[in-house]
């Protein structure tokens, strides 16, 4: 299986990577113990963040090696890691290790359970984010995401310059992103089926972060 965009849905990129599919099927799983949970998404992170970051622009720069010079391409301008709390916290584990460079920024949200509606409680960004890489493992009816988007563009973070990140996307919120977002591209390990009575993805994997912070 290749990497793919997701059939209508334009704005979707699925990673088909076996080792993704094979982490994410142990980590859907009910009987995955909270420190499990924290280490495959970590380890998720990881592999992702390889697809998130794949078309960041490159600047030559010179440097010497022990035999000669060049002109060396490095990541160009700055980046921010944001979480999207609390469970962006554990996929941007990985994120972070690959980048170490990065600066963080983190976006609290929950979802009210009643209206399903994305209730702010924290935002802390640097003052230039340059480029941002959101981070959430899920994405469900989107307004979690849509609401970190609409804050990071009101931070001055083009949406052209906006990159999302999450395991396991609905098509719900996949499509409330294309409306809203469009510029914006999902990297994501699955396109599940649907969401249920209680806006949970359908299989899904639960509730993120209560499984992450063993707070169930
Ligand atoms: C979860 C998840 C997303 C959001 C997705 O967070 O991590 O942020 O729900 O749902 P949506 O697409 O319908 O907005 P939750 O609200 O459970 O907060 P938590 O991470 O603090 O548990
Ligand atoms: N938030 C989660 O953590 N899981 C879902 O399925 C939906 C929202």
């Amino acid at each position: 299986m290749s990497d793919s965009a997701a059939e209508g849905f334009p704005n979707l990129r699925l990673v088909a990577h076996p080792l993704v599919q094979h982490k994410l099927a142990v980590l859907r799983d009910k009987t995955t113990p909270p420190i499990a949970f924290r280490q495959l998404l970590r380890e998720l992170g990881l592999l992702l963040g390889y697809e998130i970051t794949r078309d960041l622009p490159l600047e030559r720069r010179p440097i010497e090696t022990p035999i000669a010079e060049m002109q060396a391409p490095h990541l160009a301008g700055e980046i921010t890691i944001v979480s999207i709390l609390r469970a962006g916290l554990g996929l941007a584990e990985g994120i972070r290790e690959l980048m170490p460079m990065a600066r963080e920024g983190h976006i609290g949200v929950f979802r009210d359970p009643k209206s399903k509606q994305p209730q702010e409680y924290y935002v802390k960004l640097p003052e230039d984010p340059g480029r941002a890489l959101l981070i959430d493992p899920m994405l469900a009816t989107g307004g979690s995401a849509a609401h970190a988007i609409d804050v990071l563009i009101a931070r001055g973070v083009p949406a052209s310059e906006i990159r999302f990140l999450c395991l396991v996307a609905a098509p719900e919120g996949v499509s409330r992103l294309a409306e809203a977002h469009p510029e914006v591209p999902i990297v994501a390990g699955a396109l599940d089926s649907h969401l249920d009575s209680h806006a949970y993805i359908v299989p899904g994997l639960g509730d993120a972060g209560d499984r992450l912070f063993g707070t169930l």
